[in-house]
């Protein structure tokens, strides 16, 4: 999954892939240290079970997707990416309304904005999707 916070991706994970795919997050484990580590290792693990993988965290930029196209390719398996494109704004907005620490701090939002770039075939994926139309209701 690629796309800002507040995007939709989770959403659009429980919705499109929940009864197929193994879902991994480093949302899953708030307070563990080297979350990157953990989640590549968990990832290889599923693959190599034969499961179907989605990785559902912002991966805004290449150098965040790069490791999951290797762990795909080693595991013999496609690798796809589905860009949840919401308007900045609307994520923005979104995020305000969520309660606790589902709420990503602002700085946050930015620095995942600023580091974004598109997936594409160019960088290893196999097929990249893109999701809009995820304008709320007026
Ligand atoms: N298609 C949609 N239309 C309207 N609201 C949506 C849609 N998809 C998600 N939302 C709402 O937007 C908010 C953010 O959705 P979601 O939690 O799926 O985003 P996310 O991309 O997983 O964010 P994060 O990166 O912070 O985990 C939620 O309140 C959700 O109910
Ligand atoms: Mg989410």
């Amino acid at each position: 999954m690629v796309g800002l916070q507040g995007s939709g991706k989770s959403t659009w994970v429980h919705e499109h892939l929940g009864g197929t795919h193994t879902v991994v997050s480093k949302d899953h484990w708030p307070n563990a240290r080297r979350r990157e580590a953990r989640q590549r290792r968990v990832v290889a693990e599923l693959l190599a079970t034969g499961a179907r993988v989605v990785v559902d965290n912002t991966n805004p930029a290449p150098e965040d997707r790069a490791a999951l196209i290797a762990a795909a390719r080693e595991a013999g398996v496609p690798a796809r990416a589905v860009w949840v494109d919401t308007p900045p704004e609307l994520c923005l907005a979104r995020n305000e309304a969520r309660e606790g620490r589902a709420r990503v701090p602002l700085v946050g939002m930015y620095a995942t904005r600023a580091r974004f770039v598109p997936p594409s075939t160019a960088e290893g994926f196999d097929r990249v999707d893109v999701v809009r139309g995820m304008a709320d209701p007026a």
